[in-house]
């Protein structure tokens, strides 16, 4: 059985889709901090299958021993984290208490049950401002943020812990910008409040639910002057931890790996893209640059290739449009 935490979140619930489809038995364990039960109802309907959900905190060591005791765990896809850039500036200690205490409970507790599989959510935030694109996994390492620090620290604590437990088999996936939503329009991205994502801006403001988008700068060396980021579907990048976790289970592995698509769309070239997936408008005006934002990054997926067979299968058009109905579809999130 796998446990999935952070589970109900954005990505968690569409790698749900995709193990349960594949025949995965799953538990969920979620404080539903940033999320709602509705998303793994939907799993559920989605798939026509069940999963156990466990609504606890990776903060409270007794909820976590009981998870433990109480399900055949064998491996561990570990979603769970608070994600928000700005937020981490703003409260440091509760990202670092979250994220890196949260992880070094769930640590302790797979050591003690000897659970030895292990597929974690880093992020591309770990290379901070690359020094060339596109970022191999072997690039510096430097953090601009709390919550990028957050990530390396999780990622430094998973190499040392396989330094001393032999058996432990980790892969450290680290995510470009993923977007996109289920085909089915039943699940997507619900961020609460104002997105802080360009996606799901740009939705909302395709959707009517806010006047315009504010592009950050358009006086970076780019093709038009606007940030370029390397957008991955969320369905592909599902996709990847089902063949990340089989390769924990081949061999026992330290793999870390970038799961992007190799290629950079700036800001303006995402809401034209969009327009025409919804045939809608989406009025922006440029504003300043946003602090700490880079100029470009993109993806060298070669390893994730070479070592996983990971593909990406969706192009910009499927991630527009995909966002695209799940926010129509559903205008107040899984509010409604
Ligand atoms: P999300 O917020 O939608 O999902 C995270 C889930 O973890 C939420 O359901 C939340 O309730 C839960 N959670 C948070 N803290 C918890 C705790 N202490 N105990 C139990 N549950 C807790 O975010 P997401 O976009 O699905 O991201 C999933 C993971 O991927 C995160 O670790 C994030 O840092 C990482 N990541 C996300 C992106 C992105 O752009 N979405 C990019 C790179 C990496
Ligand atoms: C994309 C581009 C903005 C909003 C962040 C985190 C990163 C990772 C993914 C978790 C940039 C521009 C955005 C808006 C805009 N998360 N933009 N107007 O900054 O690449 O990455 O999310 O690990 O850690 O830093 O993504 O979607 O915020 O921005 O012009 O209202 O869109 O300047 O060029 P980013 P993003």
């Amino acid at each position: 059985m796998i446990l999935v935490t952070g589970g109900a979140g954005y990505i968690g619930s569409h790698t749900l889709v995709e193990l349960l489809q594949a025949d995965h038995e799953v538990v969920v364990l979620d404080n539903l901090s940033n999320s709602s039960e509705e998303s793994l109802r939907r799993v559920m309907e989605i798939t026509g299958r069940r999963l156990e959900f466990v609504k606890a905190d990776l903060l409270d060591v007794d909820a976590l021993e009981q998870v433990f005791n109480s399900y055949p765990i064998d491996s561990v896809i570990h979603f769970a984290g608070k994600k928000a850039v700005g937020e981490s500036v703003a409260e440091p200690l509760l990202y670092y208490e979250n994220n890196v205490c949260g992880t070094l409970n769930l640590l302790k507790a797979m050591r003690k049950h000897q659970v030895k599989r292990m597929v974690f959510s880093s992020s591309a935030t770990v290379y901070g401002d690359p020094v060339s694109v596109p970022i191999q996994e072997t690039a510096a390492l430097q953090p601009t943020n709390p919550y990028g620090r957050t990530k390396l620290m999780i990622e430094q604590m998973l190499i040392d812990l396989k330094g001393s437990w032999e058996n432990f088999s980790v892969a450290i996936l680290r995510y470009f910008n993923p977007i996109g939503a289920h085909t089915s329009g039943r699940i997507g991205e619900d961020p609460a409040g104002i997105p802080n994502n360009l996606l799901p801006f740009v939705a909302q403001v395709a959707v009517g639910k806010r006047e315009k988008l504010s592009v950050f700068g358009d006086d970076y060396a780019t093709v038009d002057g606007t940030g370029v980021r390397d957008y991955i579907h969320v369905v592909d990048l599902a996709k990847g931890h089902l063949l990340a976790l089989g390769k924990t289970g081949e061999e026992n592995l330290l793999g870390i790996y970038n799961l992007g698509t190799g290629n950079g769309y700036s800001v303006l070239q995402i809401v034209h893209a969009f327009e025409e997936a919804s045939d809608s408008k989406v009025p922006y005006e440029i504003v300043e640059r946003r602090p700490g934002d880079i100029a470009v990054c993109y993806a060298d997926s070669g390893r994730a290739s070479k070592e996983l067979g990971f593909a990406v299968e969706k192009g910009l058009t499927e991630m527009c449009q995909d966002t695209w109905r799940w926010q129509k579809n559903n205008p107040e999130g899984y509010g409604v």
